[in-house]
């Protein structure tokens, strides 16, 4: 249905356009290839569309401005670091005072219980600890389930991401599990460490939890990190019915899935894990992330913690848990990711649903538009099932055009995601701009 001959020439023109307009960008790039492997600080940065990332001199809100002058609609917000939006007050106040009266002790500052209180209040789980990423956070509570259970293995979703960790990076190919293709560098085979079983297949968990090896399933409630597959009716609960009949302590990744409310899809959905983690944008845009675990659980680990043989040294690390982290997150829970604050962002992703939905129809396209709360996201297949199902739609050119389209016209979307999140400030303005976009870059495309 795409004509990919028309598809390479709108690449050529609009990479033309982009070149020519960001020159500025251009020269920082070509400055920082003298030092940076792959002209980046980060990897993932080389995935934006473009000869060369944009290089942002500031972000404020919901709009970040670049050092050519060009001012975007941020619709990725740092990929859910800053769904709070930009450089929020209070979060800059609070960075500012825990700059000038210390960032960092090894010892507990006061901001530290409030949060847990905080985000006690919101999961409905009563303890919990920090990290400094939401990868840590997993990492931590993937030792601590094998060390409660005794259990080597983990099991995950296929086509599931939580963070730079090595047991996750695995997926199914037929009953095997494997690396994920193009995996960089695979730790360990992941075979030894990793069950995988398709979203939404209850039967394929059920056979895989039955060998009694596996010490916790780790999921998001709704994959977020393949296009949005979202939980058929009832399977989340009968998740819970099935980790609990094999004694599998269940992990909740609410880290994207925050955008269902406050209190994630754990409090919208009334979901009863044994952990949680959340990280990303709980600090602002400051690194922290937590985790957070039942009175059972605590129960548990809390004297083994203390135990005189304890080696900490495989949770936590030295500026984990620092004052400013704390002071961050506090700022951040106190004044977003409040109910009011997703009471005008959750309209404006229905709003940008509706419109890529409307644009889709109009075209008589076989794509899909998915929404969870404030979050939103295109795919180029009917809607999926399950991860494997949404994996083999990927399509890198194409995304590659629309997003370089979009940059092109004013509006940043996440590199590897065709995903618009909201924060309370963007306005109906930004989202009409959007489908306004979007539907110019399809009739490019289809030449209507
Ligand atoms: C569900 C989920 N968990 C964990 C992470 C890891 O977060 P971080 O990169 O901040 O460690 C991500 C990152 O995208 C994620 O999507």
């Amino acid at each position: 249905m795409i004509d990919r001959g028309r598809l390479a020439e709108l690449c050529t023109s609009e990479e033309q356009r982009f070149i020519e307009t960001h020159p500025r960008s251009g020269e920082l790039a070509a400055q920082a290839r003298g030092s940076l492997l792959a002209g980046v600080p980060m990897p993932w940065m080389t995935s934006w569309p473009g000869a060369f990332p944009v290089y942002v001199d500031e972000a404020v809100g919901a709009r970040c401005t670049d050092v050519d002058g060009h001012e975007y609609v941020d619709l990725c917000l740092g990929d859910t670091g800053a769904m709070t939006g930009h450089a929020i007050g209070a979060v800059a106040d609070a960075v500012r005072h825990r700059a000038e009266h210390g960032i960092t002790t090894m010892l507990p500052s006061s901001d530290a219980a409030w949060v847990g209180s905080e985000l006690a209040r919101r999961f409905g789980l009563p303890q919990w600890q920090f990290a400094l990423s939401a990868t840590d956070a997993n990492r931590f509570v993937l030792r601590f389930a094998r060390f409660l259970t005794g259990r080597p293995k983990i099991a995950v979703m296929d086509w599931c991401y939580h963070g730079t960790v090595d047991e996750t990076f695995a997926v199914l190919d037929g009953d095997t599990v494997v690396p994920r293709p193009g995996a960089i560098g695979p730790q360990v085979d992941v075979g030894l460490t990793t069950r995988v079983v398709p979203f939404n297949d209850l039967e394929a968990l059920d056979r895989a939890l039955a060998h009694g090896d596996v010490a916790t399933l780790l999921m998001e409630p709704a994959l977020t990190n393949i296009g949005i597959v979202l939980p058929e009716d009832g399977y989340l609960d009968a998740v819970r019915e099935i980790t609990r009949r094999h004694d599998v302590l269940l992990v909740i990744d609410e880290t994207h899935t925050l955008c269902a409310g406050p209190g994630g899809a754990t409090r919208a959905w009334g979901l009863d894990p044994d952990f949680l983690v959340v990280g990303k944008p709980i600090g602002g845009g400051v690194p922290i992330a937590a985790y957070g675990m039942t009175q059972v659980v605590a129960d548990r680990l809390g004297p083994a913690l203390h135990a005189p043989d304890a080696d900490n040294g495989g949770v936590g690390g030295t500026l984990t848990g620092s004052p400013l982290g704390l002071a961050a997150a506090r700022a951040a829970l106190a004044n977003a990711l409040r109910e009011e604050d997703f009471a005008v962002a959750v309209p404006l992703a229905e709003r940008w649903t509706a419109g890529v939905a409307g644009v889709i129809a109009e075209h008589d396209l076989p794509w899909n538009v998915q929404r969870l709360g404030c979050r939103a996201e295109y795919w180029f297949c009917p809607p999926p099932r399950t991860g494997a199902d949404a994996a083999a739609a990927v399509d890198h050119d194409l995304d590659g055009f629309l997003h370089l389209w979009a940059l092109n016209r004013g509006i940043l979307l996440t590199p590897f995601h065709n995903m618009a999140l909201f924060s309370p400030h963007h306005t109906v303005a930004d989202v009409d701009l959007h489908t306004e976009v979007f539907g110019d870059a399809v009739d490019a495309l289809l030449d209507t």
